[in-house]
């Protein structure tokens, strides 16, 4: 891993040949130093407002992404234009009632602080994002999703192997997902795992709406993603990790007592059909917003 701001060679868009060359080889990026420690300090406050904001009462969901559980919940369903809280499993009652303190119980928060919260929407349309969209040759790149992920010590679940152009899809697939570390990521605490070269595949299933229901389709009979050795994705805070939306990726539970905090954004090409049976929903008032 080297920091970007140090290669040499061309460039574009922040990217050197070689980095251009190991993207198109395995699928992802490792950018260290992409964030400073005062810009990870200012994002963590924006994330104590959100959680000091969030409303207790009334609160009726728990959420899981080992299963598809959620699907029929009505709360994840309608999430793609709000900032929504999602739980790990039982830290929330049958009645809704939090059965951890607030902070510890917490999965994950989503889906669009970059079009309604001021401080997130600056942090992502910084320039160096948009450079990095185009420099990876999305023509006009559009942030459609962000999340603020929490591996909680102990408890923050396993994410399975996964290709995020599932459950954003464009026609062509286009979606790329920055994912920033906030904290050291390791093996122990819950780093992402991904199989590199395996984006040169087939997209395996897509989660979609059909008719009123959430469901996910299997495109592709091979049930496996091929003979591949995981790598582990173990970087300091501050790094960013570039996942191509073809790539199967996952992150194991969190069984350290340290806390496994990331951001992360997904953009897809506006050049491309975004899919009107995607789960993430956009009222037309509400539209998509490029970084131009
Ligand atoms: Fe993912």
């Amino acid at each position: 891993m080297t920091d970007i701001s140090k290669s040499n060679g061309a460039r574009v868009g922040g990217l050197d040949e070689d980095r251009l060359s190991s993207w198109r080889s395995n699928g992802y990026l490792v950018l260290t130093d992409f964030c400073t420690s005062n810009e990870i300090s200012l994002l963590r406050g924006a994330i104590d407002r959100l959680v000091n904001g969030f409303d207790v009462t009334g609160f009726r969901t728990t959420f899981s992404a080992a299963d598809q559980s959620h699907a029929a919940d009505k709360y994840f369903r309608e999430s793609g234009d709000k900032i929504r809280f999602f739980f790990e499993p039982g830290a929330v009652d049958e009645s809704g009632n939090l059965t951890v303190e607030l902070r510890r119980g917490l999965n994950k928060i989503g889906h669009a602080m970059h079009d309604l919260d001021t401080e997130f929407g600056e942090f992502f349309r910084a320039p160096k994002f948009a450079e990095l969209a185009f420099g990876l040759g999305l023509a006009d790149p559009c942030p459609v999703q962000s999340m603020v992920i929490f591996k909680q010590p102990r408890i923050g679940a396993e994410v399975g192997m996964h290709q995020d152009a599932s459950f954003l899809y464009t026609d062509p697939v286009s979606v790329i997902g920055f994912w920033l570390a906030l904290d050291d990521a390791d093996r122990e605490n819950g780093c992402l795992v991904a199989l590199p070269g395996a984006h040169t595949g087939p997209l395996k299933e897509r989660f979609h709406y059909s008719g009123g229901d959430l469901v996910m389709t299997s495109l592709d009979p091979s049930s496996q993603w091929g003979d591949v050795e995981p790598v582990y994705l173990e970087v300091p805070a501050g790094s960013l990790v570039v996942l191509h939306g073809l790539l199967p990726h996952g992150s194991a539970p969190n069984r350290s007592d340290r806390a496994r905090e990331a951001v992360t954004l997904h953009v897809v090409d506006a050049a491309a059909k975004w899919s009107n049976d995607n789960w993430l929903q956009r009222p037309a008032s509400m539209p998509f917003m490029g970084f131009r």
